[in-house]
Formats: C-alpha cells, structure tokens, sequence
C-alpha cells in the first residue's frame, strides 16, 4: 500500500524523505511526491511512475527545508496522475496532506466543502482531508486541533500526516483504524516517521508506534502523543534489531532472490532459542498466556490470513491436528468476518499469520473475533504490527526485512512457527510424550541444514525458465501436507511473471482439470516420498499419456519419479511434517527464474503491494 516518510531536524529535508521513499518502493506505488517547508512556505514536488522520476525532479528543482513529508501512492481513488498524487494542498498552499487508506465517506465531505467554497483539484478522497483540515484551522486558530476534528469526520481507515507553513516545524500525524502503521523514530536532535520501518533504519532503531484513534505531534526535539480526543499518551520507545544493511540487496540482483537465498538463516532465527533439546521442549515467550491450563482449553483454533500467510495457515492445520490433536478451521481474512462464523469464546483461539501484520482483512478478522471474546494468538515478522499489537500472544518470525512483494522467507518460517506451535500444544496439553517431541526436535535442528542444500546445489532452474518462460498457463499439484505448497508455487508464478497458474490437490484432476492438460500447459507436481506417493505417480501418468509436460518435485534419489516426469527438481528426504519448507524452494527459484527471462519487475510486481493496508 502507499509509503509514509516525513523528517523534521537539522538536515535538509527533501534527501532523507527522498530515500526513505525509496526504502518503501517495495509496497507499491504509482506516483511518487513530497512537500517541505522551504523559507516559511511549502515546495510540492510530485511525478507519477518510478521514485527515480521524482529524484529527477528534485535534481532539477532541489529544495532546501528542513521539515519534510513524502508519500508513495497505490491508486484507490483517481487515476495516477500528478493531480492525484500526494501530498494535496489546501486552497492557498499552506497546508499539505498525505494519507494512506481509504476515506468512505469522502463523497458526502466534498460535496459540504465544495459548498463552503473550497476548489478540489483532484479526484483523490485524500484531498477532501485537507480541505478540512483547512476548514477547521480557519475555525480553531490551532493546527493540532484541526486534524484531530478532520480525523473525526472520516469514515474508514486512515493514516494521516500534516505539515503546515502556518504551524513550521511541526508534523502532524494521526491514525484512524487499521491503515497500516505510522512508526515515530527518535534521531539526534532529528525526528523521522514512516509507514514502514525501513524508511528510517539508516537514521534510527529507536521507534514508537501511533495506534488506532491516536496521533503525534513531532518537532525536531522530539513527539507528543495524543488521542484524537486529546488526552495525552506516554509511549513506549522499542529499540529494533533490524540495521540497514540487512535491508540492503547485499549484491543480489533482487531482494527476492536474496530472500530466498537466506532461508537457512532465516530458518534457524526462527528457531533460535526456542528448543530445550534435553527436555525435548518448544518454549514460546510470546505466548504465556497460552500455557498450562489456558492452553489445555482450547478446542479449536480458527487459522486467518491472506494470500501466501493463507497457505501458511493451510499448512498450519496440518501441523496443529496432526502433532497436537487439536481442530483447526481455516478462513481466508477478507471472508472470515462475512460469513458470521461460529465461535465459542471459551474454548476456541484465532491464529493469525501475516508477515507484515499490516494486512486489512487479517486485523478485520481478528476485531472480529476478539469482538466475540476470543483470544487472538499472532504470527508475524514485524515487532510492534498492528497484529502483534492486537493478539494476546505473538510468535515472531524473526526473518528480518522481507523487501520483495514475493514472500518467500517469511512462508518458510511461518510454516516452522506452525510446526513449533503444534509440538508446543501437544508438549502443553500433555498430547505429546518427551520421547515424540525429542524426535520432532531433532528433525527440526536438521532442516536448515536440509534448506542450505538445496540453496547450495544450484538446479538447472534458468533452463526451465528458458524451456518454458512463454507458456500462458501452468498447473501445479500436490496432496496432503504438500497440497497448500501446489497453491503457493502458482501463485509464485502468477503474482511474478503475470503467467496464468492454478494450484489443485492432484486428486482432483480427475474432477475437471485433467480436461486441460495438452502439451501446451506444463504441470508442476509435488511427488515426494511420503504416504501419498504412488497416487502422485498415477497423476503424473495420467498427465503424460495426454501429452502433458511434467516438472516433479521428488525426494533425492527417487529415479522412479524421474523416468515418468520430463524434468526433475529434488530435495533432500525429511520428516513428512517439514518437508513443504523444503518443496516450496524450488518453486520460488522457478517463478523467479522466469519472471526474470520474461523481464518482469521481481521484487515489485505490477498491481501488487507488499502489505494490503486496504479492503
Ligand atoms: C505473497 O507472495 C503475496 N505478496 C501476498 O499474497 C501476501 O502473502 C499477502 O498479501 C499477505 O501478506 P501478509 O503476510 O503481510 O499478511
């Protein structure tokens, strides 16, 4: 969604806000502008398309302020456009606004505003907030004020940041709902805020959060924090273990490529500290409120997410039944809610997965549940999400910044924390005996080790790519454990290469998709040794007496599944339950090796956008 930065201090201004946007390129945008307060008045610098056309611009037209706001947009409403690119001004210049979300009652504002005079010159929602702004600093005399009456006005969730020349040095920022996140960071004698972390890790580590219903006043000195209602809040200053070289592409040609090649670290953070080998133990710091008997009172778990995190939350079913006994009903976030579920508050937890805990219907579901007395248990890789803010217990995924749009990583480690949790409940509700999990243990100390052999032997994943890159179609099957990663690897392929792809359980070809093999669509299956095996065998022949093209995916030194497949991708054998961190690997390496031979924008797919902070 859209990208925030703003920096108020001794340096100029429009570099910092510049970068930071950078930072953010990877959450998608169509347009690209800043506003800073430049000898007491404010310079708009706005361009459509790339950051770099908006560096241009300020190469061309530099400016020299030390108080600044930028924003990246993902078009809700208007088309993209300069006009509609933010920050909007009010009628005569002097105060400016920037907003991720959506405004749904901005209809009904405009038309009151355009009655009291006041000239629109986009078709943004966002400009109607600046209009109010405008109209109630004009009433109250004092900037603080007016946003907060502005913020009342809106319907709909916003994060929303002011800069005024009327008010200099000063930025205003204020949330409403669940928008994605507004992050304060404490510099020198400097302040920054952005939507995103990375924007401000160059400057700082030392972050506070605004929450729904709040806002900050940030001056170089420092930042006050309010209700929208007034009333003074004391923040919480979180000291954040990210640096920025780890958000750096560190000589990979993508951030994609460099995050799925750091899965075996990114499998042993997750893991880290979490193990008592000698007791055979899973200890998770993040859910106290889940142990002993609260944990022994669970009866259902209601899995919720979006997109990849959903074919976690498939696999988390898996896992939890599996090695704890314990039901799991999943949802995908943007259904739950609608579908008025049956919950029992006493007996039933929602597990929510999001890796930027940032995601709309995610957090939509969880207001639902914890609306309905549930307990909320989280799992995310952002300290201080809006998830992690609103959950009763969190399992971090510790994987560092995941830049590209593509989640690759963070998949991978939330299938490990799903693993974890499930021995974790079992070891909790006295499902699981010491000798069980010791071995559960012992297969999971292994797995990184499983993940750096396959990141280490390099398959010939570029001349599939160059075999198949202009395919328009492509079918991906699994079964059982490994039928989520069948979803995972098309969608891969479609969200990079923009290439159709479906994912099916292989059982079901048989039920409709068989009609479409020919020798024009190739079939990606997932047939590794495990209880299913020789069902994916008969698939992949029925696939190839119908003239189809099979890639498997096959545990090492299976050569019967070589011989029927035309080409083969193997991993290492491991246990059952792990084996999709392995399986999914090479399907990343083969989405992004063709959306790389077709020239796609890897790490920023057109239409997508790291974390969906709208519906
Ligand atoms: C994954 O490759 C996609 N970028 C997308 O489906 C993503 O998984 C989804 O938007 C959920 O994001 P989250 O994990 O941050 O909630």
């Amino acid at each position: 969604m859209c990208g925030i930065v703003g920096y108020v201090g001794h340096r100029k201004a429009g570099p910092i806000v510049l970068e930071g946007l950078r930072r953010l390129e990877y959450r998608g945008y169509d347009s690209a502008g800043l506003a800073v307060l430049d000898g007491g008045r404010l310079a708009l610098r706005r361009s459509v398309g790339k950051i770099e056309n908006l560096a241009r611009l300020l190469v061309e037209q530099p400016t020299r302020g030390q108080v600044g706001i930028g924003h990246t947009r993902w078009a809700t409403h208007g088309a993209v456009t300069e006009a509609n690119t933010h920050p909007h001004t009010d009628c005569h210049g002097e105060i400016v606004v920037i907003q991720n979300g959506i405004v749904e009652n901005y209809r009904a504002l405009k038309a009151e505003l355009l009655e009291h005079g006041h000239v629109f010159r986009s078709q943004t929602d966002t400009e109607a907030i600046v209009h109010l702004v405008e109209e109630y600093r004009r009433e109250s005399g004092d900037l603080v004020t007016a946003v907060q009456r502005a913020l009342l006005r809106l319907q709909g969730a916003s994060a929303v940041v002011v800069l005024s020349s009327l008010d200099p040095g000063k930025i205003i920022a204020a949330r409403l709902g669940n928008a994605g996140g507004i992050v304060v960071g404490y510099g020198q004698d400097e302040m920054l805020i952005a939507s995103d972390m990375p924007a401000i890790l160059d400057h700082t580590q030392r972050v506070s959060f605004v929450e729904d219903r709040e806002m900050a006043v940030i001056e170089a000195g420092g930042a006050q924090f309010m209700t929208l209602a007034g009333q003074p809040l004391t923040k919480q200053i979180h000291v954040i273990p990210w640096d920025p070289v780890s958000v750096a592409k560190e000589g990979f040609k993508h951030f994609m490529l460099k995050e799925i090649c750091e899965q075996a670290r990114s499998v042993t953070d997750v893991i880290r500290g979490r193990l008592d080998l000698d007791k055979g133990r899973v200890e998770l710091d993040g859910l106290r409120s889940f142990s002993g008997e609260s944990c022994r009172d669970i009866r259902r778990f209601h899995s919720v997410a979006c997109g990849t995190a959903w074919h976690a939350a498939l696999l988390s079913k898996f896992l939890i039944e599996g090695l704890a006994q314990v039901p799991v009903d999943v949802d995908y976030g943007s259904e739950f809610r609608y579908r008025r579920p049956l919950l029992d508050p006493e007996h039933d937890v929602l597990l929510a997965i999001s890796q930027s805990g940032e995601t709309v219907d995610t957090l939509a579901a969880m207001e639902e549940a914890r609306g309905r007395g549930l307990r909320c248990l989280g799992i995310t890789n952002v300290i201080g999400s809006q998830l992690a803010r609103l959950a009763d217990g969190t399992i971090y995924l510790n994987a560092g910044p995941e830049i590209g749009v593509a989640s690759t990583k963070a998949f991978t480690s939330m299938i490990v924390a799903c693993y974890m949790l499930g021995v974790y409940l079992g070891q909790e509700r006295g499902t699981l005996d010491q000798p069980s999990r010791e071995r559960l243990l012992q297969d999971l100390v292994e797995l990184p080790g499983l993940v750096g052999r396959i990141l280490a032997e390099g398959r010939d994943y570029e001349e599939l790519a160059q075999l198949y890159f202009k395919r328009r179609d492509f079918l991906y099957l699994g079964r059982g454990i490994n039928y989520p990663n069948a979803l995972e690897g098309a969608l891969k392929l479609k969200e990079l290469s923009y290439i159709h792809a479906e994912g099916y359980p292989a059982g079901e070809m048989k039920h409709g998709p068989i009609a479409l093999i020919d020798e024009n669509m190739p079939v990606v299956a997932i047939a590794v040794r495990d209880s299913v095996r020789e069902k994916m065998l008969s698939n992949i022949e029925q696939v190839r007496v119908r003239g189809g093209i099979v890639i498997a995916v096959a545990t090492e030194g299976d050569e019967e599944v070589a011989e029927k497949a035309n080409h083969t991708l193997f991993v290492p054998a491991a246990s059952p339950w792990l084996m999709p961190v392995l399986t999914v690997i090479p399907l990343q390496f083969l989405a992004y090796h063709i959306a790389v031979r077709l020239g796609c924008d890897v790490d920023q797919p057109r239409n997508l956008a790291k974390s969906v902070t709208v519906e």
